[in-house]
């Protein structure tokens, strides 16, 4: 009985340090103060292009959301993720907009398997288009 418990106790530590261990991917609200508000309507192209605080804060969302797929920087090259695509290519400005917001609002399955998520409910408008105007500035194609 003793030696059941003591392995009892040793299992549930194990499995609580795994957990506390295990990097919280899910996706994240970002809170844009300061932006103008964009109403519940969605929009076909990017308000804020060329806002200084729309790209900060859309940075700081880049790099909560989706750097650890797409890279920091959105230069892409994480391990195991070569696949995804690199953000820095994209097609800039309104050009680029309409294939950035819908893949932002649903993300991607593939197989039954979530390969990208979907940011719609979990980011505002808003805080989607202050990461498409820190994607602009990131821009590296021809
Ligand atoms: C779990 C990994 C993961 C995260 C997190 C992630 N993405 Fe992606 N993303 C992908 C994958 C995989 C694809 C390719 C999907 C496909 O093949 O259509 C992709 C594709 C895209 C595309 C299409 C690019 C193109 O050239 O076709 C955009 C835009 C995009 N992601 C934006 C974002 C944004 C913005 C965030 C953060 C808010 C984000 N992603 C977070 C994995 C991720």
């Amino acid at each position: 009985m003793r030696r059941q418990t003591l392995l009892a106790a040793i299992a549930f530590v194990l499995a609580s340090s795994a957990q506390a261990a295990a990097p919280d991917e899910s996706p994240k609200p970002l809170d844009t103060p300061g932006l103008k508000p964009l109403g519940p309507e969605w929009l076909k192209t990017n308000p804020y292009r060329g806002d200084s605080l729309a790209l900060k804060l859309g940075e700081k969302g880049f790099e909560i959301d989706c750097a650890r797929c797409h890279g920091a920087g959105a230069v892409g090259g994480v391990p195991g993720m070569e696949k995804v695509p690199r953000l820095r290519l994209m097609d800039k400005d309104e050009a680029g907009d309409a294939l950035y917001l819908s893949h932002t609002r649903n993300g991607y399955v593939e197989s039954g398997v979530v390969k990208a998520p979907a940011f719609e409910g979990v980011l505002s408008q808003e805080a989607m288009w202050a990461i498409r105007t820190y994607l602009d500035s990131r821009y590296d194609g021809d």
